[in-house]
């Protein structure tokens, strides 16, 4: 599966708005933890890096940043400012988080508990995993 925006269902209120994220309903995997980025410094990048088997959903609840993606031969670039969509990133894509408003709020569904030997945290070594530079 590739990287894409997801719409998540609105519910339209007077009362205020409601979007829902259910596991297999709206997002491609069973969720495993949720982790939030917030208090970012203006200017600060989170990220920089790809993981081997983790794939993600990634939504900013509040405020607004930017999410790039590389999968080794392409490179995108998702901004995310409202809550009821978010961007599913598989496993094995570079990404790197930037240019985080004031007050913004990133919230992560992930679909693996936290593993440092997911990561892969050189990008040439992230080339050589994909098959890209060999
Ligand atoms: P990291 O994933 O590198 O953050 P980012 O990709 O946003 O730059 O994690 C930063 C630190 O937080 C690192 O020391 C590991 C720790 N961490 C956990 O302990 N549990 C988690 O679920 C996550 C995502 C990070």
């Amino acid at each position: 599966m590739k990287p894409k925006i997801i719409e998540l269902p609105k519910i339209s209120d007077p009362r205020g708005n409601l979007s829902v994220i259910e596991e297999f309903a709206h997002i491609p995997f069973e969720i495993k933890r949720t982790y939030l980025i917030y208090d970012v410094p203006g200017g600060e990048t989170r990220g920089g890096h790809a993981f081997k088997k983790q794939c993600e959903f990634i939504v900013s609840l509040s405020g607004s940043f930017d999410v790039h993606l590389d999968d080794g031969t392409q490179r995108k670039v998702y901004s995310l400012n409202r809550s009821y969509y978010g961007l599913y990133v598989p496993s094995m894509i570079w990404r790197s988080m930037k240019n985080f408003s004031t007050n913004s709020l990133c919230l992560v569904l992930s679909s693996t508990v936290y593993d440092p030997d997911d990561y892969l945290r050189d990008f040439s070594l992230f080339l050589e995993t994909t098959g890209l530079n060999s």
